[in-house]
């Protein structure tokens, strides 16, 4: 038995495998095109003999994803794979209606391909999990209830208005072709291998530099933040217990504004690192906002909880001090990570955002 899995060395992707095989024998597949996003050393931890077949690769390429199905006969296929940055969504949109787009749409091809020409109880037991997230429901206002799986999708960015077209795409593939297909939106995951481009690692790894902690606009944005781990366990339940053409929610109930999380991530360093030179709040600064900025994202996560029977074991104290410890254990794979490409990058965010 093998399931395949897209975008595996990725943030989510790679802590996916790593458990995945921790509690199970059956081969994983693993499609990445290792784009900026994706490292194979996040898999590293795994041995030569665990069943892991890497496969470099586009999911938008039809043909190659066709033949690793015929090759490999997967139960499952878990999409991960995506450009995943909305800041780098709003420089550049064109990679994100690449992969996320059309991507998706030629993964959804090759899997219907696959998928037809099955038979009986591989047929009928056969899934497809598409990973998404809760910005496709666009931006709530303080007093306004959190996103249900009935809430009316309304992309703001480049990279939602993506993430949407292609949960669409996946919706009318089970309706018009009957695919068995199943769709999570989730909310903002944290957690090791996460790459330094997003707020939680890019807080500790500038704090660790003593560099600027760039706060956009005035902090007070919300995000509801779920650690990785109980993102993967919410994933497998969902394969295993969710019901074909169905959506479902998974948020951590861990609502919190931006400045609250890097004065939270600077009093765990003063406690863990202490620096000389005085609390790391010290080098928080307020910078000029992303354009579009969605104000507050929160997830209503009854229905996983209701019908599937999953809730989140990490509350955002526990999982951030363990982030936090598991950056400061890993900084060879910050340093690595953190390449020529990723400095060009990062420079060319903050001449944006008036950060000098
Ligand atoms: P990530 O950017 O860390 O990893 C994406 C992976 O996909 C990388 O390994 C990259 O190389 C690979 N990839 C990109 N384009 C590809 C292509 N065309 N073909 C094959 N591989 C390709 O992203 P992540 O944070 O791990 O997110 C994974 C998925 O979860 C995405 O679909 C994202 O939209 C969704 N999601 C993320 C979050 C979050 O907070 N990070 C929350 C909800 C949903
Ligand atoms: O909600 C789920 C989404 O969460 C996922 O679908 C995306 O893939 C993931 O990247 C994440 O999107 P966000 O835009 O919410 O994450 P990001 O870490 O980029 O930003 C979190 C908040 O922090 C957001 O309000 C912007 C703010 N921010 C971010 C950065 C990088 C700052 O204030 N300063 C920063 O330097």
């Amino acid at each position: 038995m093998s399931i395949l899995v897209t975008g595996g060395a990725g943030f989510i992707g790679s802590n996916f495998i790593i458990e995945w095989l921790q509690q199970s024998p059956s081969r994983v597949i693993n499609v990445d095109k290792l784009t900026y996003a994706g490292n194979l050393q996040n898999l590293s931890c795994l041995a030569e003999t665990e069943p892991h077949i890497f496969c470099h690769g586009d999911i938008a390429d039809q043909g190659f994803i066709e033949s690793l199905l015929t090759e490999h006969k997967p139960t499952a296929i878990i999409n991960f794979a995506a450009e995943s940055h909305v800041d780098r969504s709003i420089h550049g949109p064109g990679d994100f209606i690449q992969t996320n787009v059309v991507g998706t749409f030629n993964l959804l091809q090759a899997t219907r391909n696959y998928w037809e020409k099955l038979e009986g109880e591989d047929k009928a037991t056969f899934r497809f999990l598409h990973v998404s997230t809760d910005e496709v429901y666009g931006s709530l206002a303080p007093q306004d209830p959190a996103f249900c799986e009935t809430t009316a999708f309304a992309p703001n960015s480049p990279y939602s208005a993506s993430k949407a077209a292609s949960d669409h795409m996946v919706r009318a593939w089970h309706h018009t072709y009957g695919l068995p297909v199943l769709t999570t939106n989730c909310s903002n995951n944290y957690g090791p291998f996460q790459f330094p481009e997003k707020l939680i690692p890019l807080m500790i790894i500038n704090a660790l530099n003593g560099k600027p902690l760039p706060i956009y606009g005035d902090g007070l944005n919300v995000r509801d933040w779920l650690y990785v781990k109980d993102h993967c366990a919410a994933i497998r339940v969902v394969l295993d217990k969710g019901r074909l053409g169905e959506t479902y929610n998974i948020g951590g109930y861990n609502e919190k504004t931006n400045i609250e999380i890097v004065t939270t991530i600077c009093d765990i360093l003063d406690d863990l690192q202490p620096n000389p030179a005085g609390s790391y709040k010290r080098l928080i600064t307020y910078v000029t906002d992303r354009p579009g900025h969605d104000r507050r994202y929160a997830i209503d996560a009854q229905k996983m909880k209701n019908e599937l029977g999953w809730t989140p074991d990490d509350t955002f104290e526990t999982g951030i001090r363990k982030t936090i410890e598991w950056y400061l254990n890993n900084l060879t794979w910050l340093e690595s990570v953190t390449s020529g490409d990723y400095r060009t990058w990062m420079d060319r965010n903050y001449e944006q955002r008036n950060i000098g």
